[in-house]
């Protein structure tokens, strides 16, 4: 079969399956096996094997069945990154790689940072910026053991063991600071808010989604591990950022500032210890 047939067919399926882009994820299951990328699926339009075409169809069974397209090619891009990713972590969003923009904006000029990422999940965050700080060290924590895994998977393939420390357990889990940054994407979900979620959110770690008022929990355990003028740096849902930047400043932080998405959605919270 031919890459381009491949795509139409799995394309048509994905569609009669309700998938929200059939033919993105047909092109990215198909480059996925033929081991390119979506263009090369069209620029070499290589014919598939049998074990190729086997291959695929137990791909596209997985995703028919709404499983996240991550899951199913087990990696994901995120900024310069391809990280291993399955359901025992969160799928790194988009909105995230604003996160890590903005940490390193504030990270600019500050010699050998010390960062702690609370919440890990696949490292998306604490790689990302060990990658494009080569300066820098995190500390990164999670309460879930499992996800911990997967980061310590992803830090290990990326060579990247030496400056990233793993620690199991609740917010800090035990890190010491002093800090010249803390970032932190929590769960920030509202469980009432979990009937309106897609098939394939629902697939990803309960305790990765569903949070209410972490992002105060969180701001007021760092504050005695930042150091004086470190900066804490948190990712909100949609239309929290006024409140948690309220909170922020309730809390002792001053040059409390947003920065908005793509979409133009308020979506990281900063504030500065004094
Ligand atoms: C929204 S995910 C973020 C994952 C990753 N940082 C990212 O941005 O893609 C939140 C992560 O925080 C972890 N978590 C939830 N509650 C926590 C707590 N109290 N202490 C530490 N980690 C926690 C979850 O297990 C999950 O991995």
């Amino acid at each position: 079969m031919r890459g381009q047939d491949a795509v139409r067919e799995v394309a048509a399926e994905l569609e009669q399956a309700g998938c929200p882009s059939p033919r993105v994820d047909a092109e990215w299951l198909v480059a996925h096996v033929l081991g390119g990328t979506r263009t090369d699926v069209y620029a070499g339009d290589r014919a598939l094997d049998e074990p190729e075409v086997s291959r695929l169809r137990s791909l596209a069974a997985r995703r028919r069945k709404r499983e996240p397209l991550a899951y199913v090619l087990g990696e994901w891009g995120f900024r310069r990154l391809t990280l291993a990713v399955d359901p025992r972590v969160l799928i790194p969003r988009p909105e995230t790689e604003i996160l890590v923009e903005r940490c390193l904006e504030l990270l600019d000029g500050v010699q050998e940072p010390r960062v702690l990422d609370i919440g890990v999940g696949s490292g998306a965050i604490a790689l990302a910026i060990v990658d494009e700080r080569r300066d820098a060290s995190v500390v990164a924590t999670d309460s879930s053991p499992e996800a911990l895994e997967v980061a310590a998977a992803n830090r290990l393939r990326l060579g990247l063991d030496e400056r990233v420390e793993l620690r199991h357990g609740d917010l800090l889990a035990g890190a010491e600071g002093p800090f010249d940054l803390v970032v932190s994407n929590p769960p920030y979900i509202a469980s009432e808010d979990v009937g309106r979620l897609q098939p394939e959110v629902l697939r990803e770690p309960r305790e990765a989604l569903i949070g209410s008022g972490r992002h105060a929990e969180v701001a007021a355990a760092v504050m005695p591990a930042l150091r004086s003028a470190g900066v804490l740096v948190l990712e909100v849902g949609d239309g929290q950022a006024l409140e948690v930047a309220a909170s922020l400043r309730e809390l002792g932080y001053v040059e409390v500032g947003t920065t908005a998405d793509l979409a133009g959605c308020e979506r990281v919270v900063d504030g500065r210890k004094p």
